[in-house]
Formats: C-alpha cells, structure tokens, sequence
C-alpha cells in the first residue's frame, strides 16, 4: 500500500472540490441536465474510490485539526484508545499526522500520569459535557483543557511504538524519547492508583472505563446488584421509556444497538459517585458501584508494558525497578484469571475475587497479551474456530453465540468491532497461528466493504451499525490493507 500524503490530500481534495463546485455551478436548467446526459463517458471515466481511498476520507472529514474524532456525529472529543487506534492507521497516510494525533491526547494527561478517556472539544456548545465531569475540581487535571476523570485501555505504548515504525531511525529516536516520560507516568499511575493492594492487576471503576461498555460481566454485576434505589424507583413507575426520549444517542442510534435507558441511568450515577470524591481513587474504593479487575484493561496492560520496555530499550533508558517489579507482576497474575474447568480466562470482582463468569470477547485477549502458554493460547483458537461459539459469518462477535446475553445488535453484546479483530489478529500472529491471522483479516475487510465504516456490525449478516464514518473502522482497514 501506498504511505504517502499525496495519495491521502489530493485525492481527497478533487472529491470535495468536484462536489462543491457542481453544486455551485449548477442553475438547474434543463438545458444543462440534457448537457449532462450528453457526455456519459465522463462519468464512466471516473473508477470507484477503493476501500483505501474511502478510508482516508473519513479520517479526513472526522479530522479536527490536531485530533480525530471516533465519528462526525455522536462522538465530537477525542478519545484515548480510539485516538491510539487511528494514529496507528494514520501513520500509513501522514506520519506527522498520526504523530499529532498522539501528541495531542497526552497534552490531557494528569499531572499525576491519569491518561483520561475524553478530552472535550473547547468548542462553546459542548459546555455541558464539560460542566458534567467537572475535572478541574481535581488538582491534577490539566489547567487549560477539559476532561473526564477516568481512563480506557492503555493502547498508548502501542500506538507510539506502531507510529515509530513508519519513521527512520532517528526520527523514531526522537519520537521514543519524547513520548516515553508519558507512557512511564501513565503506567506508574494505573499500579499507585489502581493496583491499591498490589494484587498486579489493575482495577477498574466504571463500564466506560472497558471500552467495552456493556459488555456482559459488567453488566451483570449491574442488574444483579448495583443498580440505585433512584433507578429501580424509575423502572417501578415505568419511566424509562419517556426520559430514554430525551438520550442524545438515540437521536442517531436505534434504540436496540445501544444501552437500556435503566442501565445509562446506573452508569451516570456510578460517575456522579467518582465525581463527588473529586475522582481520587483511594476515597472512591469504599463508594464505587464498580470495582473490577478487568480482562481485557490487564491483558492490555500487559502488551503495553512489553512495548514500554521495548521503547525504553530503543532509546537506552532504564525503567524504575518498582515499574518493571510491578509490570512483572501482572504477567504472573494473569494466571489467577484462568478456570481451569471453563479453560478461559476471566475478569475478576475486586473485592470479592470472584471470576465473572459471562462470556465476552475478552476471553480472547489473552492473545494479544501475549504471555499466556501455547497450550492455553491453544484452548482459546478453538473457541474462536467453534461455529457455535465466536465461529460467526462475520467474526468475532463481541459476545459468543451462544451465550444466553448474545444479542447481534446491541453494542458490545454481540456485534463484530473492527478493533477487537485488529487486536486478535495481532495475538493470533503472535503465537504462530498466520492462516487464522490472514483468514480474519480478509473477513474484516470483506465485512468493510461490504457494510462501510461502521461502528460495529451484525457477525450474523455484516449489517452496519451504530455511527457511520467511523474513525477507528477506518484506520484499521488501512493497517490491515497494509500487513496483509
Ligand atoms: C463508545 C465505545 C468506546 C469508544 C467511544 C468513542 O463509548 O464503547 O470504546 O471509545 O464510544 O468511540
């Protein structure tokens, strides 16, 4: 595939310039549509953009200058692992966009290493979002940006590294050298605040700080015994239906593709809770709704803390020793996730060490992880393999098939996410397994172009959903045109 800018701008350039001015200067005559009609070889000239043309345009119309956001509509910040996932496509197109694209979302970073899921847009409409998390009541926050007070999954190391790739050597040097003070701060940051009882694994305090944010483990805790008093009241009086009226996300998404309006209620209040403690986790544990030790956040993790190493070796730094004892750590604890009588692995409650038994996607990370035996990695390419469990028409689907809380639709239980692919496409190289590797791809892609640049999409029949243009479908697309 080609890297260049020029395909990237040019290209992109003539289509909105082609659009604009047949517009302008059109007079509606029909003197003119008859002109028109009279010269069809112009048009037939024109070949249909490729899927690697198409992608560019929709990280070009989501690009806001020096962030890109996750869609034109629904998403208007930028956020932390969908931003890691488009500098990773973006690199193909313009490195020193996909460096900005990185750059910009550490300039969110807390002082105390908090990397936050969202960075608000300063744009003046969106001062509600702003106003409702509120993060300058913590001293950390940043002093001039707007942020949420919680994380998402750290793909930071990974991206910068991937980002590096596309650089010579000096360049990445440089590159490595002024990202790593981030990464170590970010890292250090999810054992001192995460890891309170240096159990190794990091825990998480609400479903968005997953990226996969209601996906069945979580959301079963929820139904079963999180839910407030103020939500059940609501579901007593039947009042879901008239406040669900009023939710921004069902002015663009079918209702059935998102959460129920009872389930966002129990998430609001979960973060009104982190709020109120001025989002300090120590004060947080004893009030949280959630505390989770969460499969894919550790298995994540983990790939992470091999490419901050790899990093820091590129560039001759030396961690500090409690990181690399801690990042040790998680490897091993790693293992604690498995049941060996399900032969999957787990999340886990963190007060009552409890495995959440519901089947996700998640199971499969371990993958990309990385660290986990050939004999367990064995275990997990068979469930993916199984037409009853992720074997779908469209794979992988974020919920097995037959699990009771499978539902094609809705979100992360059940529908096919391109960066859930990318990151077991990548476990699946790692072990040794290239035919799955290449065979999920060309599905991905397949999928791709078949539905566009959905959001997620139906494993049953490819049916996009969700946002259109979607940023990170499309970054993706790119990388994985270009691995093939
Ligand atoms: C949704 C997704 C999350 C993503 C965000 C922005 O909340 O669940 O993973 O980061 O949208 O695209």
């Amino acid at each position: 595939m080609s890297c260049s800018v020029e395909l990237y701008l040019p290209f992109v350039a003539v289509l909105y310039t082609g659009t604009m001015s047949d517009i302008d200067d059109f007079d509606g005559t029909e003197a003119e549509l008859v002109a028109e009609d009279a010269q069809p070889e112009n048009i037939e000239e024109q070949s249909p953009p490729t899927l690697e043309e198409q992608a560019a345009t929709v990280l070009l119309q989501n690009d806001k200058g020096t962030y890109t956001s996750p869609d034109g509509n629904l998403y208007p910040h930028q956020w932390l692992w969908d931003s890691c996932f488009i500098a990773i496509g973006l690199r193909h197109l313009d490195v020193e966009r996909a460096r900005t694209e990185l750059a910009s979302l550490v300039r969110g970073q807390w002082k105390n290493g908090m990397m936050p899921n969202i960075i608000f847009s300063t744009d003046p409409k969106y001062r509600t979002d702003r106003n409702y998390w509120r993060s300058w009541i913590n001293p950390h926050s940043p002093d001039d940006l707007a942020t949420s007070g919680i994380t998402q999954p750290p793909m930071l190391a990974e991206a910068v590294w991937q980002v590096g790739q596309s650089m010579n050597a000096a360049e990445r040097r440089s590159w490595f050298r002024y990202m790593l003070p981030h990464i170590i701060s970010y890292h250090e940051w999810i054992y001192d605040a995460r890891d309170p009882h240096h159990e190794g694994l990091a825990l998480l305090l609400h479903p968005w700080e997953t990226g996969l944010d209601n996906t069945p483990p979580w959301m079963t805790q929820l139904h079963e015994h999180l839910m407030p008093s103020w939500v059940r009241a609501i579901r007593w009086a039947h009042l879901e239906g008239i406040i669900g009226f009023f939710r921004r996300d069902r002015h663009h998404i079918p209702a059935g593709q998102r959460f129920s309006t009872l389930e966002i209620l129990t998430l609001f209040d979960a973060q009104r809770r982190l709020r109120r403690k001025a989002y300090h986790t120590t004060k947080i544990l004893d009030h949280a709704l959630f505390s989770v030790e969460d499969l894919t956040f550790n298995c994540i993790l983990i790939r992470a803390n091999s490419r901050l190493q790899d990093i820091a070796r590129t560039v001759r730094h030396t961690l500090p020793e409690e990181l690399e004892a801690n990042m040790a750590k998680t490897e091993a604890a790693l293992a604690e996730l498995w049941d060996p009588y399900a032969k999957t692995y787990w999340s886990r409650d963190f007060i009552t060490h409890q495995l959440l038994k519901q089947p996700s996607i998640a199971s499969l990370m371990p993958l990309y992880a990385g660290t986990i035996s050939k004999e367990r990695a064995e275990e997990l390419v068979r469930t993916l393999e199984n037409q009853n469990v992720f074997g779908a028409n469209f794979p992988v689907p974020s919920v097995p098939l037959d699990s009771p809380q499978f539902d094609p639709d809705r979100y992360w239980q059940g529908p096919s996410w391109v960066n859930t692919n990318w990151l077991i496409i990548d476990g699946l190289r790692r072990f040794g397994y290239n035919d799955h590797a290449d065979a999920l791809t060309e599905s991905t892609l397949d999928m791709v172009a078949q539905g566009g640049f959905a959001e997620y999409f139906d494993p049953l029949n490819g049916k996009p959903l969700g946002a259109d243009n979607f940023s990170w479908t499309a970054a993706l697309t790119l990388d994985l045109l270009d691995t093939k």
